[in-house]
């Protein structure tokens, strides 16, 4: 049996990646193909419990390496468990966020560097990059301004950065999209969700049938 694609979708906080997803998800249900949506930090229960750590308000002095290491360990774990065996049995994951997520925000945005962010991450995940990234193009003031329109998404420690922190994870992942030009495909998320998921869907049909 053919392995399922590893998909996985990018961009800043408030790009609508969570929406578009779910909208993908719908087009591809209709076509009755086998997929598994999951997300970062999280998705399975170890990996879930990291994300409470990484993500709690309260945790103000976590140390940037801590937190880099962080997203590492619940990538390795979400990995092994949830996303391995999905694409052994031939399902497609669909993963909001992975390793792009670190490189931007850890290793562009925090000052890490993407390389020392890539080293550890190449530990974690040992190999396994995507078959193809999304990522959501979004200037980070208008996906801000969705975040404060948006009353029922709850704010994390993230989400309280200051405005030139996502600034700066937008400008990481501009340099990644320069970086990994066949990995990376660029969504102008300007566009209307529906736009927007039927071209992802397009691109995904193309490379399931071949
Ligand atoms: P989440 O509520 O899932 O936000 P979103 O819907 O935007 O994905 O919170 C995840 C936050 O964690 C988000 O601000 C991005 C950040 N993040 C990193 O900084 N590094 C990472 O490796 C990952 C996976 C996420």
């Amino acid at each position: 049996m053919a392995r399922g694609l590893f998909l996985t979708f990018e961009g800043c906080d408030g790009c609508g990646k969570t929406t578009v997803l779910n909208r993908v998800s719908v087009l591809l249900r209709e076509k009755g193909i086998p997929f598994l949506l999951t997300r970062e930090p999280g998705g399975s229960k170890i990996a879930e419990e990291i994300r409470n750590v990484i993500l709690d308000k309260k945790n103000t002095e976590m140390d940037p390496r801590c937190e880099a290491l962080l997203y590492a360990a619940s990538r390795r774990q979400h990995l092994v468990e949830i996303v391995l065996p999905a694409l052994e049995k031939g399902i497609h994951v669909l993963s909001d966020r992975y390793l792009d997520s670190s490189l931007a925000y850890q290793g562009y945005a925090r000052g890490i560097g993407m390389e020392e962010v890539y080293s550890i991450n190449l530990f974690a995940i040992d190999g396994m990059l995507p078959d193809l990234t999304f990522f959501l193009d979004l200037p980070p003031e208008e996906g801000l301004a969705r975040i404060r329109k948006n009353e029922t998404r709850e704010v994390n420690r993230l989400d309280l950065e200051k405005e030139n922190f996502h600034k700066k994870v937008y400008e990481g992942y501009k340099i990644l999209l320069e970086n990994y030009p066949e990995r990376i495909v660029r969504i102008d998320a300007k566009k209307t969700v529906e736009e927007e998921s039927q071209e992802i869907f397009d691109i995904l049909a193309k490379r399931i049938m071949r």
